[in-house]
């Protein structure tokens, strides 16, 4: 597992980026994995800035997202599938039919089918990770099991009070999600997690312990053979991170 320690979080977007600049412009074609949260935002805005002043080139690019809340559709401002469009697709020359996030709404097992087929058809080269406080990937929550394919969590408490930021009410925060399994986002050929500076906990669970822990999903990152991790110096500072 790589680990960079960036002064802020303006130079942790411009790396990051680079890791998928670089991609991008040595395999047009290639399948992206991509997340939501307020992490990824600012390495999203690079991107764009970069498509549109420096010849990025996203048109033949596809993407495939890891998650979406169920019973959300696409239009809601809190779906998934809203938040990339206004947070990328919308500012890159990305194909938005190459894109594909998971559906909230319809039959639910019938999505889920569909999220398979999509992840498994996928060779996904660089997927984006964000983590939960509790450490959780994508939405695969703490707990004895993690599951290999796309299923449906019930979300935790804290993973919901988390996420409340963003809703009017915490009532309205769904309860349920779908979410790509634990086994699918490992077989990505390159894994790029950005850290926020909230994330103490589960920043200790992976830079400072050995274990392979299910009640804290993010440490399977370890076993990745090419696994980036982008931190700020303020996050490393605070849990003792001396590389
Ligand atoms: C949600 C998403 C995760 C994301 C996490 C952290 O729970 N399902 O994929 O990593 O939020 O979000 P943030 O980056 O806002 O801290």
């Amino acid at each position: 597992m790589k680990v960079i320690v960036c002064k802020d979080y303006e130079e942790l977007c411009k790396k990051a980026a680079d890791l998928i600049d670089n991609e991008v412009r040595a395999n047009p074609e290639t399948t992206l994995g991509l997340a939501t949260g307020s992490s990824p935002v600012g390495m999203y805005k690079e991107l764009a800035r970069r498509c549109s002043e420096e010849g990025l080139d996203f048109s033949k690019v596809h993407s495939v997202n890891l998650d979406e809340y169920v019973g959300l559709p696409g239009t809601h401002d809190q779906s998934y599938r809203y938040f990339m469009d206004d947070n990328l697709f919308n500012h890159i020359n990305i194909d938005k039919a190459n894109t594909y996030v998971a559906k909230g709404i319809g039959d639910p097992e019938t999505n889920l089918k569909e999220f398979n087929d999509v992840i498994d058809n996928s060779d996904v080269s660089i997927q984006v990770l964000g983590v939960g406080p509790d450490g959780h990937l994508a939405f695969n929550e703490p707990g004895d099991t993690l599951w290999d394919k796309a299923h449906m969590e019930t979300l935790d408490q804290s993973t919901i009070e988390a996420n409340a930021r963003f809703f009017a009410s915490i009532d309205d925060v769904p309860r349920t999600a779908f979410t790509m399994g634990m086994g699918q986002i490992m077989r990505a050929r390159t894994l790029l997690m950005i850290m926020s500076n909230n994330k103490e906990e589960a920043a200790k669970q992976l830079l400072l312990g050995d274990k392979l822990d299910p009640h804290c999903p993010c440490t399977f990152m370890k076993m990745h053979r090419d696994a980036y991790v982008f931190l700020e110096k303020e996050l490393a500072d605070k849990i003792g991170y001396v590389g």
